[in-house]
Parts: C-alpha cells; sequence; structure tokens
C-alpha cells in the first residue's frame, strides 16, 4: 500500500454547469478523467489535511467504481476521515443533512441528478461546500481552472473498501467510515414534521398514499420514513430499490417520466396522495387524485400553511424563488408581509440568503422545493410537509390548490423543453432574442402588452457577486411572463426551456385546463423566439 503520484493531461471540457460536472458516463469511464476532476477540486478546497468529507451517490452506473477510486484519492491527498454512504448510496439532501450535522469540511455526491444512467447514460460529480449546500460559482470556477492545468494526481494504491459493511476501514492514515445516512436525515425529518399526526392519518384508515421512488435513491430513505416511522403499509413505496440504470426510466418526477405513479394516481381507485422523487432524491412531484400540483404553486402553498407545521410555526423570514418560477410565491410572501427575492435558476442561488437568514422557504419551477433546514433542495421534505397539511388540514389536495387559487389568484403555468438541439441554433435562437429585446418593449401581441423586456441578471444581497446572462424575460402589463433560456445540465446538443405564465385572478376562469390557458402566449413565444423555423421543431419534446 502506497501513495503514488500519478501524471496527467488536462481535458478541456470540466466546466461544471448549473449543478456540478455532468457528462456520458463513457466520458468518466475514459483514463483519468474522474481523478484530473476530483483532484482539481481537492487542489483549491484550501486545507483538507485530516479534515472529514462525506462521499457516496444516487447508484447509478459506475457509482461503485467511481467511489473507490475517489475514497483512494482521498487518502493520498490526506483527509483524514471519509463517511461513506452505505451501499454508495447517498442522497444529496442526506449530503447536506450529514455535512451539516456533523460540521465537515464538505462532500463529494457521484449524480446526475434526473438524467438517465446505465453504460450509455449520464454520470456526475457534485462538491459540496461546508454550510452543506452547492459550491458556489466561484469555486467551481476555480475547479474549472485547476482543471485546465493539472499535471498529476495522487491516489493511494489500496484494495477496495467494502461498501456494504457498516463499520471503520482504513486507508494509510485515512479512516473510511461506512454510515447510515438513512438514521440522520429521518431524524432531521422528525424534527421538523408532527409525525405523531401523521401515524394517525395513516391508521385512521380513511387516508392512502403512494410514493415513487423511481428505482432511485430515495428508496430506502422513503421506506424507512412512510413505512417504518410513520406506519404507512408496506407496498406505499413503488420502486423503491436503487438500480444502476433505474430499471431504464428516466429518473425525473413529472408527468411524462413518472408514468406508473401518474397512471396509478389518475386511476379509478386512486390512492389520496402521489409523490414521486428523482435520481439523486432533491426533486418532488406532488399529486392529488387525478390532480397535478405544479411546483411553483407547491412552494406558494407550503408558504402560505407553513403555520400548521411544527419546524415553521415560528413564522418565515423571507422567501425565494428562482426566476423562472412562477409568481405565485410572490403573492403569499406580500400577504405575510415578508420579502420574495428572485434568483437565476440553479440552487446555489439560495445559499447566502439561507445562510444570512433572509429566507425561510425556497423554490424552483423545476420541481426543487427546500427550506433553511439544509442547503439543497429537498424531494422527500417536500412530499412530508404535503402529508403533515393533509393531516393537519383533512382535505384533499386538489381542495387545498384550488382554496389557494380562490384567495390569491391563478398562475396558470407551464414549462416547454425543446431538447437535442443543434448548439448553433440554440444559441443562434437566444443571440436574436437578445438583439430583439430593445424593439419588444411597449409592442403589442394581441391584448399582450409588453411591460419589460431584458436578460435576466442578478446582484446577490449578501456578497455583491453579479451573475449575467440568466435567462430572456418577457414581462407583459398584467403580469403574464414568457421566459427563454438554454439548460445548462444537458449533456447532448442544447435544450431550451421556454416558461409560459399567465395570471388568473377571476375565480370563474381558474379551472381551465393549463394548455389552453396559455394557448396565446404559447403562439407568442413561437413567433418572438422563431422556435420552429430556427430548430426545425413544430412540438415540444416535454412539457411540465
Ligand atoms: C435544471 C433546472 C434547475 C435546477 C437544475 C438542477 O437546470 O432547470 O432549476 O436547479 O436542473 O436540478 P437547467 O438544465 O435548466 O440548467
Ligand atoms: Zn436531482
Amino acid at each position: 500500500m502506497s501513495i503514488q503520484k500519478v501524471s496527467t493531461r488536462p481535458f478541456k471540457d470540466q466546466r461544471p454547469g448549473t449543478s456540478g460536472l455532468r457528462k456520458k458516463v463513457t466520458t468518466f469511464q475514459q483514463p483519468h478523467y474522474l481523478e484530473n476532476f476530483i483532484q482539481s477540486i481537492f487542489d483549491v478546497i484550501g486545507e483538507i489535511k485530516g479534515k472529514t468529507i462525506v462521499l457516496g451517490g444516487d447508484g447509478r452506473f459506475h457509482n461503485k467504481e467511481a467511489l473507490q477510486i475517489i475514497i483512494k484519492m482521498a487518502a493520498a491527498n490526506g483527509i483524514g476521515r471519509t463517511m461513506v454512504g452505505l451501499g454508495g448510496i447517498l442522497s444529496t439532501p442526506a449530503a447536506s443533512c450529514v455535512i451539516r450535522k456533523h460540521n465537515l469540511l464538505g462532500g463529494i455526491i457521484l449524480s446526475a441528478s434526473h438524467n438517465p444512467g446505465g453504460p450509455k447514460g449520464d454520470f456526475g460529480v457534485k462538491y459540496n461546500v461546508e454550510n452543506g449546500g452547492p459550491s458556489p460559482g466561484h469555486v467551481t470556477e476555480s475547479f474549472y481552472r485547476r482543471s485546465l492545468e493539472i499535471n498529476t494526481y495522487c491516489f493511494f494504491d489500496a484494495p477496495d473498501v467494502d461498501l456494504e459493511q457498516l463499520g471503520e476501514n482504513r486507508i494509510g492514515d485515512m479512516v473510511v467510515e461506512i454510515f447510515d445516512s438513512v438514521a440522520d436525515y429521518a431524524g432531521l425529518m422528525e424534527r421538523l414534521f408532527d409525525f405523531d399526526r401523521m401515524k394517525e392519518l395513516f391508521s385512521s384508515g380513511k387516508f392512502s398514499m403512494v410514493y415513487d421512488g423511481m428505482n432511485a435513491v430515495t428508496g430506502p430513505y422513503a421506506r424507512a420514513i412512510f413505512e417504518g416511522r410513520l406506519g404507512a403499509p408496506l407496498g406505499t413505496v413503488i420502486n423503491g430499490d436503487p438500480l444502476p440504470d433505474f430499471g431504464g426510466i428516466h429518473p425525473d418526477p413529472n408527468l411524462k417520466h413518472a408514468r406508473e405513479l401518474v397512471e396509478i394516481m389518475n386511476s379509478e381507485n386512486a390512492p389520496d396522495f402521489g409523490a414521486a422523487s428523482d435520481g439523486d432524491g432533491d426533486r418532488n412531484m406532488i399529486l392529488g387524485r387525478r390532480f397535478f400540483v405544479t411546483p411553483s404553486d407547491s412552494l406558494a402553498i407550503l408558504a402560505a400553511n407553513a403555520d400548521l407545521v411544527p419546524g415553521y410555526s415560528g413564522g418565515l423570514s423571507g422567501i425565494a424563488r428562482s426566476m423562472p418560477t412562477s409568481m405565485a410565491a410572490d403573492r403569499v410572501a406580500e400577504a405575510l408581509g415578508i420579502q420574495c427575492y428572485e434568483t437565476p435558476t440553479g440552487w446555489k442561488f439560495f445559499g447566502n440568503l439561507l445562510d444570512a437568514g433572509k429566507v425561510t422557504l425556497c423554490g424552483e419551477e423545476s420541481f426543487g422545493t427546500g427550506s433553511d433546514h439544509m442547503r439543497e433542495k429537498d424531494g422527500l421534505w417536500a412530499v412530508l410537509f404535503w402529508l403533515n397539511l393533509l393531516a393537519a388540514k383533512e382535505e384533499p389536495v386538489k381542495k387545498i390548490v384550488q382554496d389557494h387559487w380562490r384567495k390569491f389568484g391563478r398562475n396558470f403555468y407551464s414549462r416547454h423543453d425543446y431538447e437535442g438541439l443543434e448548439p448553433d441554433s440554440a444559441n443562434g435562437l437566444m443571440d436574436h432574442l437578445r438583439e430583439s429585446l430593445t424593439c419588444l418593449m411597449g409592442k403589442y401581441f394581441g391584448n399582450y402588452e409588453v411591460e419589460i423586456a431584458d436578460d435576466f441578471s442578478y446582484t446577490d444581497p449578501v456578497d455583491g457577486s453579479l451573475s449575467t446572462g440568466q435567462g430572456i424575460r418577457i414581462i407583459f402589463r398584467g403580469a403574464s411572463r414568457i421566459v427563454f433560456r438554454l439548460s445548462g445540465t444537458g449533456t447532448e446538443g442544447a435544450i431550451l426551456r421556454v416558461y409560459l405564465e399567465r395570471y388568473e385572478i377571476d375565480t370563474e376562469r381558474q379551472d381551465q385546463d393549463t394548455q389552453e390557458a396559455l394557448s396565446d402566449l404559447i403562439i407568442i413565444a413561437n413567433n418572438i423566439a422563431q422556435i420552429h423555423t430556427r430548430t426545425g421543431r413544430d412540438m415540444p419534446s416535454v412539457i411540465t
């Protein structure tokens, strides 16, 4: 057993995107590729000698092989202790929870989130910092800069560690602790939510739920919480075993990909409540009986009802939402007399606001919701929040949502994604939009008058850092909007995201079908961005 210094050459494509470095598995399988990026992280995060990090992943293909490499690199780089999730499993929220609970230096999470897995699928690496949140932009940029000049990495030549056995192992001077991350995470949830009330709900015999783990990381956590601590019947959790290829499904909890759950919730004898999470457990989808709750509405409803949940009954300090997320939460913030912050897309922008105590709840339209209990979005947390509301209110999901619309108005909302576009045509489309901004101001499209047309930029109110080019916003008088941006998480071609929103105060017109309610805006978006002519596409690939 010895430390080796291995010579390497830089790869030019290791710039992290919206959420870590995400590439095809085959890219990560190239000799030295993973090692270069991990060494770049170790080289720039400061003093690491003797410190503790947490390590694990969402169980996707290549997870275990990559973990063995990283464990040996951690030992060779002088890390004192590495905590590894049992079986290599660690959800993104659990990583954040463990970093904060044990005051760790940080954590490495192996995940490509909601992207497909398997040998031909995607893989990814994220580094979370000591507050438990994703690395801020200037940190990921420093990983990238380092990766462009790296010429050696350190590796401890040692046998593989058994990831399936709880307990301590040793590589050189480093302790490798295989631990059960489910216990820490479930304990945190127990402190935030009214577990007794939820237990009663399940034991009343009048309530049923189905939770879809999508064969990804949350299965073990969900079984321990719903079927274990809350006494829900066995079988409440479906697709609960993490599989390397997610059983062939795309682990993104939305109406298109969570097909099995959606079928159950639309069936004749549908349960009262349905929910799902993504590959690494930070996203959530909430469904009632034959009813879908948009993530933007979900954030607003959680905020409006937070007084019913023990962990939040003391009041909210503020709310934050990503810019493309609907403005439903803004209305709740106004009613509560608190601030609603609008940040660029990506959870990393919430970190400073949470650390400074400026916000309690945060959310993104992309099925991400969370709070100051950690520094990541948290899928199961959102499901438990809803479950706590259902137990406290004793009303169906649909009624809770409709009552919310009646009180605050409804923000009809949908996102249209055009996937696998030629990068040149996608960039051309965005350039054209940017050039059109000035002439769009004041222009009419039918009844819609453009009030603001800009390229969103954000100055962080805590550290003053400026982020520019965060999405084209076309805001119409009366609070309707169209937003255009390119994805920063895809691994194939470019993805155009078109976000559509229309505010409806008239209670008689709030129960329309969403796509119908947005049909004028859909046409306007196509005209303004010339989507069809520039991309050749007639239809979005995914509508959420
Ligand atoms: C997408 C979502 C964004 C989310 C990110 C990571 O990023 O849109 O809200 O934070 O995944 O889950 P995008 O591909 O749009 O850059
Ligand atoms: Zn995720």
